[in-house]
């Protein structure tokens, strides 16, 4: 949801290329416009386009833009149509103060009309827009300093924003202040960042400073200073290391990030079991003690909720709900000071999952979070936190962290378990030792099924519409498998409870109809033998998901995709995602699709 960067560095360079290539790490926030503002000879110069990176890096001169310091967008867009006007940066009415924004300025309107009647004029249909002439109005007619601009100005938003000001005003630094949108600072011995996440300057430094809400920073040169812009407080904050490497941000010869996550799973998975947690145990006791369990996160994630949901209630015996984010009023007059509620999100900083804790954590909830990017928002509104481990996940489409989701949301539902009495230790120790052997598994899974996917993707990218059936925990597998489908390859996908396909979507069912068929050999195999005879009475052609061996339903299928043995009925929501993932990939690489970067989405949805 628009990634943002800044760079101040010690030499004058051609930034411009630095600039781009930190935006293109940050491309799955969103790429419908990009910008950069420079400041040479002690002037902003704005340089911005609509379309993806690649293709403005190509319309513009990246070398013309010189410099020490320099600030750029990628947008995903919000207010207006992804046009040249709408792309950031915005400047106020002389061209002298330039701003980028991830977020939503939710009073705009109201801001918009007090700055026309004072004369301003604004080019774009942006919210953004609003800021650099607040900030002009507050400098040229009250005579107020640039940093006492900005600070009066972030103080009349409403909404969220990650921004970053540069100026003629005073070329030498870079002004940043934040709330709800995330902002990280890099820093190596000769340049500074800024940036909306750490990938966008992880090849030059590892060196981190996260910022909170309401604060405001400062880089130059010399280096960063924070203030909380509400009491004007000094911050001292040390930076850490993080433990990602430069080529986890890069594409490791494979064509596309999706394909490269895809095969870092066993890595991946093997990461989060290796890495011992002591929230885990924490976070299983407090969800033993809790009289209420809710689950609550937003797409492939909540799909990976739907295990924990299934896992703590068949391994405790507690009811724990999983909600969909968005969708949490439905259980707001629920919560109070007995509830737990468990937020998974793979960057931490999804708005409608943030705004649902915060209203839990006002009446006294205790939130215990998993999430994948360390420091991120959620995980400052947490109790306890259970990280995934996945590192950096860059394709738009989420894949090692939902197999990382879904093992932990496993981990967690054995130790409730484990905690309630209700396993007991020989069920338990026999299900630790599967989950150990799960990035074996995987490693099989992927090396098994990438040429079928990539055959049987021949067929299906010919097709306007599939289903994808599944029973049980798999039903969660169907829906993730849709959810790719649609979103890689653009073929419309809807997942259904197998058992209900016949109440009325088998309707739409015709000659040559693709319905995949999530079926692992456990208490669902027989009935799922009923639903694909009732599809394929209707002309259907089945793609059947099955264990190895499995003849039965083998060969009722068209096509097969095979997973070995050696996971339980409980874990094969992870093994089973995998081909899944494969087909949409394949398919997508057919339609000739954005596969990194498909149309209309951000990985990271900071609006409501
Ligand atoms: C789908 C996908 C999205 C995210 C959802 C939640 O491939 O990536 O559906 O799962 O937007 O994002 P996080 O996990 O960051 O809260």
């Amino acid at each position: 949801m628009c990634g943002i960067v800044g760079i101040v560095q010690q030499r004058e360079t051609k930034i411009g290329k630095t600039i781009i290539e930190a935006l293109t790490k940050l491309e799955y926030r969103g790429y419908d416009s990009v910008g950069i503002a420079s400041i040479s000879d002690g002037k902003v110069m704005i340089t911005k386009d609509e379309g993806k990176i690649s293709e403005v890096a190509e319309k513009i001169d990246i070398d013309s833009i010189q410099g020490k310091i320099a600030i750029g967008h990628t947008r995903w867009a919000t207010h207006g149509p992804p046009t040249k006007e709408n792309a950031h940066p915005h400047t106020d009415c002389n061209g002298e103060i330039s701003v980028i924004h991830n977020g939503i300025i939710e009073n705009f309107q109201e801001l918009k009309e007090e700055l026309l009647k004072q004369g301003h004029v604004l080019q774009s249909e942006t919210d953004t827009e609003v800021i650099p002439h607040m900030i002009e109005q507050l400098v040229k007619k009250e005579n107020q300093s640039l940093q006492e601009a900005i600070i009066t100005t972030v103080r009349r938003l409403e909404g969220t924003f990650a921004i970053c000001v540069v100026s003629s005003l005073e070329p030498d630094r870079i002004y940043c202040a934040k709330r709800d949108s995330p902002l990280v600072i890099g820093i190596n011995s000769d340049r500074m960042f800024c940036a909306s996440d750490i990938p966008a300057f992880l090849e030059h430094t590892r060196k981190v400073v996260l910022l909170h809400d309401d604060e405001f920073v400062t880089i130059s040169s010399n280096g960063y200073e924070i203030i909380d812009f509400n009491s004007m407080k000094k911050i001292v904050r040390k930076p850490y290391t993080v433990s990602w490497k430069p080529e986890m941000a890069q594409k490791g010869g494979f064509p596309h990030f999706m394909l490269k996550e895809i095969h870092e799973q066993p890595n991946s998975l093997a990461d989060y079991i290796r890495i011992d947690q002591p929230s885990l145990i924490k976070i299983a006791e407090k969800i033993h003690n809790a009289e209420k369990v809710f689950l609550l996160a937003a797409g492939t994630a909540h799909y990976s909720t739907l295990t924990g949901e299934n896992l703590i209630r068949k391994y405790s015996k507690k009811p724990a709900t999983s909600i969909i984010s968005s969708e949490y009023e439905a259980i707001s007059g629920l919560v109070d000071e007995n509830t737990v509620i468990l937020p998974v999100s793979q960057s931490g900083e999804t708005m409608d999952t943030i705004m649902a804790i915060k209203h839990a954590r006002e009446l006294d909830a205790t939130v215990l979070s998993v999430v994948n990017v360390i420091g991120s928002t959620i995980t400052r509104y947490s109790d306890e936190v259970l990280y995934l481990y996945a590192g950096p996940e860059i394709g738009v489409a989420a894949t090692k962290t939902y197999t990382a989701q879904t093992l932990s949301m496993w981990d967690i539902g054995l130790e409730v378990g484990k905690i309630s009495g209700e396993l007991d230790k020989s069920e338990y120790d026999s299900a630790r030792e599967l989950y150990r052997n799960i990035p074996t598994v995987i490693r099989q899974t992927i090396v098994r099924n990438e040429s079928r996917a990539n055959h049987i993707s021949s067929w299906f990218a010919k097709k306007s519409s599939s289903f994808f059936l599944g029973r049980g925990l798999n039903l969660q597998t169907a829906k993730e498998g849709a959810l790719k489908m649609k979103e890689i390859a653009y073929i419309h996908s809807e997942a259904y409870p197998a058992g209900e396909s016949k109440h009325g979507p088998i309707a739409l069912v015709e000659e040559d109809y693709p319905v995949v068929f999530v079926a692992p050999k456990d208490h669902t195999n027989k009935r799922m033998i009923g639903s694909i005879m009732e599809m394929k009475a209707r002309g259907a052609t089945a793609i059947v998901v099955i264990e190895e061996g499995d003849k039965d339903i083998e060969e009722l299928g068209k096509w097969k995709f095979e997973i070995p043995k050696g996971y339980s009925e409980t874990l094969s929501t992870i093994p089973f995602a995998i081909p899944l993932q494969q087909l949409s990939y394949y398919t997508a690489m057919r339609r000739g699709c954005a596969i990194d970067t498909p149309k209309n989405l951000s990985k990271t949805l900071t609006v409501l």
